[in-house]
């Protein structure tokens, strides 16, 4: 049996929907003749405006949903499977709605912020289908702290085996116990350091095992180091898309919110 997942929850109910909606306002477009050029003023450009400002904010609502834990209506699936859908929706309604009268105003301004908001939460679901799965792939069952516990657990036997080494291995090794999951703020961006002291460590053991086999314990220790590194690394880099495109959208969401109230306040002042 094919699970429900956010595209296909309940044989595409959503798409469904969103298509419908989609079809029906275009059809409605298409047909309605009004005696001015056609704009959010017009019978169709009303109704098509309320449509729209209606779902924006119960598109917001997921903001609340989510963080309603014990509330039973519907599952988190179905409301983001319908939060995707019917959020694309909202470019055919909008647009429709607007009948293409784009300037520089604030009834602009709230649909350039909403197709920005859409724009952004289309980036989010690419980050959304991948990263979950790739982060517990990345973390093959064992929890971020586990892997930090187990550098340093790494880093007090390589302390202990390295007292029998030479001054310059000493060096090396505690320098790579040094080493920490990024060197600063923009590597969790890249997902990569560029001078791993660690990466370092082990390359020179690898030299050195050569000349002196004695070495091969604290080789395979700072191999294990740096392999739950990259680990880490990896896992810290996709958390900071999915963190960084939230923190895009959401305060996207808000301005769209406000620039809608005023675009709504200011017609009603006019009219
Ligand atoms: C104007 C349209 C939209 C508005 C106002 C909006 C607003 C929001 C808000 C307020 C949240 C909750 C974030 C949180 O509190 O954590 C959210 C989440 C989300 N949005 Fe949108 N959104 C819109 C369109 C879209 C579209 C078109 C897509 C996809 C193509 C999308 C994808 C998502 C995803 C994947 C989430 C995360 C859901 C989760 O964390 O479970 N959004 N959006």
């Amino acid at each position: 049996m094919i699970q429900d997942n956010l595209f296909n929850y309940k044989h595409f109910v959503f798409l469904k929907l969103a298509v419908a909606l989609a079809l029906i306002s275009g059809i409605a477009y298409l047909i309605h003749t009004p005696a001015i050029t056609a704009n959010g003023g017009t019978w169709l450009g009303y109704t098509l405006g309320t449509v729209g400002a209606l779902l924006i904010v119960w598109l917001m609502w997921l903001g609340v949903r989510k963080r309603q834990y014990s509330n039973e209506t519907g599952n988190l699936r179905a409301w983001v499977s319908a939060h995707i859908y019917l959020g694309l929706a909202l470019t055919v309604v909008a647009t429709l709605h607007t009948g293409f009268q784009i300037g520089w105003n604030v009834h602009s301004l709230a649909y350039v912020l909403m197709m920005a908001t859409i724009a952004s939460g289309g980036w989010g679901l690419t980050l959304y289908v991948q990263g979950p799965k790739a982060m517990s792939d990345v973390l093959n069952r064992q929890s971020p702290e586990e892997l930090a516990s187990l550098v340093e657990q790494l880093d007090r036997e390589a302390a202990k085996a390295s007292k029998q080494a030479d001054q310059a291995v000493q060096t090396l090794v505690a320098a790579s116990a040094g080493q920490g999951v990024f060197n600063q703020r923009t590597d969790a961006w890249r997902g990569h350091v560029s001078a791993c002291l660690t990466d370092n460590c082990v390359n020179q053991l690898q030299q050195a095992l050569q000349a002196n086999p004695e070495l091969a314990d604290l080789y395979r220790n700072q191999v294990q180091r740096l392999r739950a590194l990259k680990q880490l690394r990896r896992y810290y880099h996709l958390r900071f898309w999915m963190d960084l495109w939230l923190s895009v959208h959401v305060p996207l969401s808000f301005g769209l919110l406000a620039a809608l109230l005023a675009h709504v306040l200011s017609v009603f002042i006019y009219w």
